[in-house]
């Protein structure tokens, strides 16, 4: 039987939400948007038959299965909790929700409706990512003890006074907007239960339109610019394994780069994205590679996976489908995006109270 999905929020990553949807064999039945013209331009540009202008509307006037969530963040778990009450099963975009209270609610809600509840972590389903799975799952790599986590950027800011910059909308700034690598490297550390965390927010340029990205969404002259532009930490965990982390959308760094890097007990490895002066994905630079001793001499392994300019998003979508099916394992658990909420969460609070906190 087809799965028939729906979406929420004719945002910028419709395209890849529909591409993983569609390779996956699902039928895109119907499209909202509070604004009601963007739903019919993107219906019309999708080839998606119906389109809305809310949820209620849609879910009065459409028949499906599943419901992914293009939204601003603020937007995540109420209307997660909606779908999921309706009985849907859902696909939220990253980050699961703007803190970990709401998506401990997001949980209850799918466990009593029991439907699959995933996010949009797609940098897990890259073929990088997949490679160093597989090396973590045989025994290559060991126990990973440590790893650096980082998504930094010298001028991304996704636009000044929109959403993205209003805390109360997306809350908070590159923490919460790039927290891919932390979820990465946690997942190769196989999401250990964090014990404390000790970090800084910084938000300089904030204001500075020289620090703004080549993407984002249009500016906003009266709005609010009240996050962060980088954030530092370190988290360690019950089993002893610790992780630096250093996210940021304007810091003096050299160039953009995307990365998790690790030390496990019989190899170390690095996934890494060097992006271009444009900041765009067609010209980043990939990396994977394995670091470990044979022989008396130290190798670098250069590990050969195929190009992915989309960072895994459209193979991401259609994991979500194929789980639905039992075709394919999650590539997400609910609990997993909880314990990453918290280490967020922690960082801010961190921040906020000059002192290391215990979760
Ligand atoms: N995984 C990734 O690589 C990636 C990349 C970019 C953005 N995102 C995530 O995607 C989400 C959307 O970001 P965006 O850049 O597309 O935002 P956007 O502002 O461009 O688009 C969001 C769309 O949602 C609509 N919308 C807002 N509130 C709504 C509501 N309550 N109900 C229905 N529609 C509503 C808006 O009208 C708009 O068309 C964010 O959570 C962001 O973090 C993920």
């Amino acid at each position: 039987m087809t799965t028939k999905v729906a979406i929420v929020g004719a945002g910028g990553m419709l395209d890849y939400h529909a591409e993983g949807f569609r390779h996956a064999g699902a039928e895109i039945v119907a499209i909202a948007d509070v604004d009601e013209s963007a739903a019919r331009k993107a219906a019309s540009q999708h080839g998606i038959e119906k389109a809305f202008g809310s949820v209620e509307a849609m879910l009065a006037g459409a028949d499906f299965d599943a419901a992914s969530m293009i939204v601003p963040n603020k937007f995540h778990a109420p209307l997660a909790i909606e779908f999921l009450n309706a009985g849907k099963h859902v696909f939220c975009e990253k980050p699961p929700a703007i803190n970990a209270s709401e998506v401990e609610q997001m949980i209850v809600a799918a466990t009593s409706a029991d439907k699959v509840l995933m996010f949009n972590f797609n940098n897990r389903a890259r073929p990088e990512s997949y490679a160093m799975m597989e090396f973590v799952e045989n025994g290559r790599v060991g126990t990973i003890n440590s790893a650096q986590a980082k998504w930094i950027r010298r001028t991304g800011i996704p636009g000044f006074g929109g959403w993205f910059t209003t805390k109360a909308l997306s809350g908070g700034g590159p923490l919460i907007d790039l927290l891919h690598m932390v979820d990465l490297a946690m997942y190769l550390m196989g999401y250990p239960e964090p014990a404390h965390v000790l970090g800084q927010t910084f938000n300089d340029f904030i204001e500075d339109k020289q620090f703004k990205g080549p993407w984002g969404i249009p500016d906003n002259a009266d709005g609010i610019n009240d996050v962060e532009t980088a954030a530092h930490g370190f988290v360690t965990f019950k089993t002893g394994q610790v992780l630096s982390l250093q996210v940021s959308w304007a810091e003096m760094v050299k160039r953009e780069e995307v990365s998790v890097v690790f030390q496990g007990t019989r190899a170390g490895g690095k996934i890494e994205r060097l992006f271009g002066s444009d900041g765009l994905d067609d010209t980043a630079i990939d990396t994977c590679e394995l670091y470990f001793q044979e022989g008396g001499k130290s190798i670098s392994q250069k590990i050969e996976v195929d190009e992915c300019p989309d960072m895994g998003r459209a193979r991401s979508a259609a994991n979500f489908i194929r789980a639905i099916e039992g075709t394919e394992a999650p590539l997400n658990t609910p609990a997993q995006a909880l314990s990453l909420m918290r280490v967020i969460d922690a960082i801010y609070e961190s921040a906020r109270s000059k002192q290391p906190v215990t979760i």
